[in-house]
């Protein structure tokens, strides 16, 4: 009865086929998982995008061991602890430009929330009020607060809840099949797809734009690398009117391509950069927002004791989690895992591309350590593949892969081996052919 899996509702899972037959974690160690028999499973997507550093990694448990005994908590508003500042520092040495000031949160949902209302905060307290309009792009995720759902373009996560935030517009996806099949990396073709904000701002007035989100590199709809150019000419366009640049980096931070953060490996730099997940290499739940330095002092006006900002958790800035941020960010440094990642980029694409050719496999993308495949779906049951895929790769492969729809995406921790690379895609193979 304890034990039973009914009261669990399962988030993101389709909850009766997962307690039919579930996929059980009991604890972790680098590279693998272990479920409660003790069959080890290879960790192909880093948790869920989040263990960059690998699983239960020793400088972070202790961190977050010593940090428990020492200050479970201090009240995140009005009061603040040292780590808090101290993680702060760190996080903006590792931004670019002017990118300074960061607001912490505990989840990429509630990054992206906070970078919106900040983004609208900014244009009412300079007088611009009417810059409400929001823009973000079609097959975004920016996770599942009404602000990222909103300005996010996955229909199943909007069509369910009603009429989301007013005002957001969508800027179309940087996607095509027929001309960036097979691509490695940023494709060539796409980097006009970026005037089409020229076209949402001579539709709407620039003058009630507040701003645009974006991910760098979108991850949950399978792994779709920037047009070559595309970035700088949403920086562009931006500067032309006015308008904010949000990068949603939750998934791209921390070393995914191969850099602290994609606005680096991309030469361009955002207004806002919203991170998570790898900051505690997901340890911890943890979130925030980066801010230039110039929108942080447009708040810094008006009497000294009242409040800038009407935003904030409870749990912002939480001791555990800055405790295993900085433990996680002095991994990254120690390990050179950012520039490991960068190096093992060409390997981790040939690997990938041997998956080129096999039935069903209509597309397979890469950029740093991630990758996409494009399964074809089997007719009139869209997803029932990919779902198998998954279920396979972890029963008969002992692989842990990610799925949306009958895509596959891999995006393994920055401590894999090129043994490992080569395992996880052999084993990606398997259950290609096995599902088709
Ligand atoms: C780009 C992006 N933004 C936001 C989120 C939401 O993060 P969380 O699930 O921590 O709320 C995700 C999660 O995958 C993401 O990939």
């Amino acid at each position: 009865m304890s034990n039973d899996l009914d009261a669990f509702w399962v988030p993101f899972t389709p909850n009766r086929a997962f307690k039919r037959a579930p996929r059980l974690l009991a604890r972790a160690k680098d590279m693998h998982y272990f479920t409660p028999d003790g069959r080890a499973v290879l960790d192909g997507l880093a948790g869920l995008w989040c263990n960059n550093a690998g699983h239960n990694r020793d400088p972070i448990v202790a961190a977050i061991s010593r940090q428990a005994e020492v200050l479970d908590y201090s009240p995140a508003f009005q009061f603040a602890h040292a780590k808090s500042f101290e993680l702060a520092s760190r996080v903006a040495a590792l931004t670019p430009g002017d990118l300074n000031r960061v607001f912490f949160c505990n989840s990429g949902s509630e990054a992206v929330d906070t970078a919106l209302k900040i983004a609208l905060a900014y244009h009412h307290i300079r007088g611009e009020g009417a810059r409400t309009r929001l823009i973000g792009r079609e097959r975004g995720y920016h996770g599942v607060g009404f602000g990222g759902i909103s300005v996010g373009g996955i229909v199943n996560n909007r069509k369910f809840f009603g009429t989301l935030l007013a005002g957001v517009d969508h800027l179309p996806a940087t996607y095509s099949r027929e001309q960036q099949a097979f691509t490695r990396g940023e494709p060539a073709w796409g980097a006009h797809l970026a005037d089409e904000l020229e076209r949402l701002v001579a539709l709407h007035g620039v003058a009630t734009i507040a701003a645009v989100i974006v991910e760098p590199m979108a991850g949950s709809t399978g792994v779709l690398p920037p047009p070559k150019g595309y970035l700088e000419r949403l920086r562009a366009i931006c500067d032309r009117h006015g308008i904010l640049l949000i990068f949603d980096e939750v998934i791209t931070g921390f070393g995914r391509l191969g850099y602290p953060f994609a606005a680096e490996r991309y030469g361009v730099t955002p207004d806002l950069l919203c991170f998570a997940k790898g900051i505690t290499s997901g340890a911890v739940p943890m979130g925030g927002v980066v801010v230039r330095e110039s929108l942080y002092e447009a708040f810094m006006q008006g009497p000294e004791h009242a409040i800038e900002l009407f935003h904030g958790y409870t749990y912002s800035a939480h001791p555990l989690a800055c405790a295993a941020g900085l433990a996680a960010l002095d991994l990254y440094r120690d390990e050179n895992l950012f520039e490991r990642a960068r190096r093992l980029e060409p390997r981790f694409a040939d690997a990938a591309m041997t998956l080129k050719g096999l039935p069903g496999v209509l597309d397979v993308r890469t950029v740093g350590l991630s990758a996409g495949i494009d399964l074809a779906g089997r007719p009139g049951a869209v997803g029932e593949r990919g779902y198998e895929a998954m279920e396979r790769a972890f029963h008969d492969e002992d692989l842990v892969i990610r799925i949306t729809g009958d895509t596959l995406a891999l995006a393994p921790p920055l401590i894999v081996s090129e043994a490992q690379i080569a395992e996880i895609f052999e084993k990606t193979a398997r259950v290609i052919r096995a599902v088709m």
